[in-house]
């Protein structure tokens, strides 16, 4: 493709993409069992297996997509890893934001080219990159790491990716919401995004930062943090309605006409939630909901009820009692408890916990 005339120079890290293998590159090796080794090519190291051994400078100079072979006959592809297989493979100290959430934060927070975006925690890095990425160099991506371990990790992944400091990115370290106002004027910030145990000690910090319109995007792994996160976004006010969502990507193994659902896949990573900042002085209009009983529980001990459980009504109880009694009656006592049991159950259970659905037993 010939560039456009006028656009701009060389974005950052994009040389790093291209053309032949050169001294510095990471490079993804495919062996013949599909598992994969990364190495950093230098002229005149060699890459050693239990099978033999090829020299970086066999690489050097071939394109992308080469085949190298080892002392013993053992063939390797090799290729520049994607930024997917790069931020799985990097040195981690805190758990990554894996790359189809990484690829959600991006589509749903519409990040654009420009975007001002502030990002915590930062942790090894991950998350920074598909930002970093998406705003370009024209964007800015402010991030805040508490701990400067973390921070170092971070700063390293990031550097060794785009192949040296990215012009767009600002790193400080300390808790948000105390770094937050020293780095934002108000109103100033078009995205933040939040990685962290707790986001909603910050939401007075963020809505300050925030533009009007602009969008939170929160990463959380547990449904207590979403549920808490969720009704402290509704009390705080100044944010339109969350909505959450969960991704499930599930590969596919294919060979020949056995084309089906690989049988291991990621079952859980975290949770999504995005809100947008409401004009200052702007109610959001209140949503009609219907909550269900007991979704809002009034004490901490969550009964039956609250945990979506259908209570069993006295007279049901009475009827099933007085059905049961006949039973044993006309059987002359014997296996008394066992009739008891199985009388309970033919009548339906009280113990179906889905809160949405009918309770299991019951006719459809
Ligand atoms: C799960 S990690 C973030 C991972 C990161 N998004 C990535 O993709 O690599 C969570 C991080 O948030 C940091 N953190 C937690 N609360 C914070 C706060 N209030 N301010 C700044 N950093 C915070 C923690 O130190 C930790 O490094």
């Amino acid at each position: 493709m010939t560039p456009q005339p006028d656009a701009p120079e060389t974005p950052t890290g994009a040389a790093q993409r291209r053309g032949p293998f050169r001294p510095g590159d990471r490079v993804q090796l495919t062996d013949p069992r599909g598992r994969l080794h990364t190495i950093t090519l230098a002229a005149g190291a060699a890459f050693h297996t239990h099978r033999g051994f090829f020299s970086h400078d066999d690489i050097l100079g071939m394109p992308e997509g080469s085949v190298v072979t080892t002392t013993s006959g053992v063939e390797y592809l090799a290729l520049r890893p994607l930024l997917s297989d790069y931020t799985l493979s990097m040195p981690r100290g805190a758990a990554v934001v894996y790359p189809k959430d990484a690829g959600q934060i991006v589509a749903m927070a519409d990040i654009y080219p420009g975007a001002r975006v502030v990002e915590a925690g930062v942790g090894s890095g991950a998350l920074t990159l598909s930002l970093l990425r998406a705003v370009g160099d024209g964007g800015s991506v402010r991030s805040i790491e508490r701990r400067e371990d973390f921070a170092d990790i971070a700063r390293a992944n990031v550097e060794l990716l785009f192949g040296g400091p990215h012009p767009a990115w600002d790193l400080s370290v300390g808790d948000l919401s105390d770094v937050l106002p020293t780095v934002a004027e108000p109103g100033t910030v078009d995205r933040v995004v939040l990685d962290m145990l707790a986001p909603w000690e910050n939401l007075e910090a963020v809505a300050t930062a925030l533009a009007p319109g602009g969008v939170l995007v929160c990463y959380v792994a547990t449904t207590t943090q979403l549920s808490r996160l969720a009704e402290d976004l509704r009390e705080d006010g100044r944010y339109t309605e969350p909505e959450a969502w969960e991704t499930m990507v599930r590969g596919w193994h294919l060979e020949g006409l056995a084309v089906r659902p690989q049988h291991r896949m990621v079952g859980h990573t975290g949770f999504l939630l995005t809100a947008r900042r409401m004009a200052d002085g702007v109610q959001a209009p209140v949503r009609r909901r219907r909550p269900s009983k007991g979704a809002y529980p009034v004490d901490a001990e969550w009964s039956p009820e609250e945990l979506g459980e259908r209570p069993v009504s006295d007279k049901k109880v009475r009827r099933v009692r007085r059905d049961v009694t006949q039973a044993l009656d006309g059987q002359g006592g014997q296996d008394a408890g066992h009739e008891v049991d199985a009388a309970l159950q033919v009548d339906g259970p009280s113990t179906d916990t889905r809160a949405d659905g009918p309770p299991v037993g019951d006719d459809m």
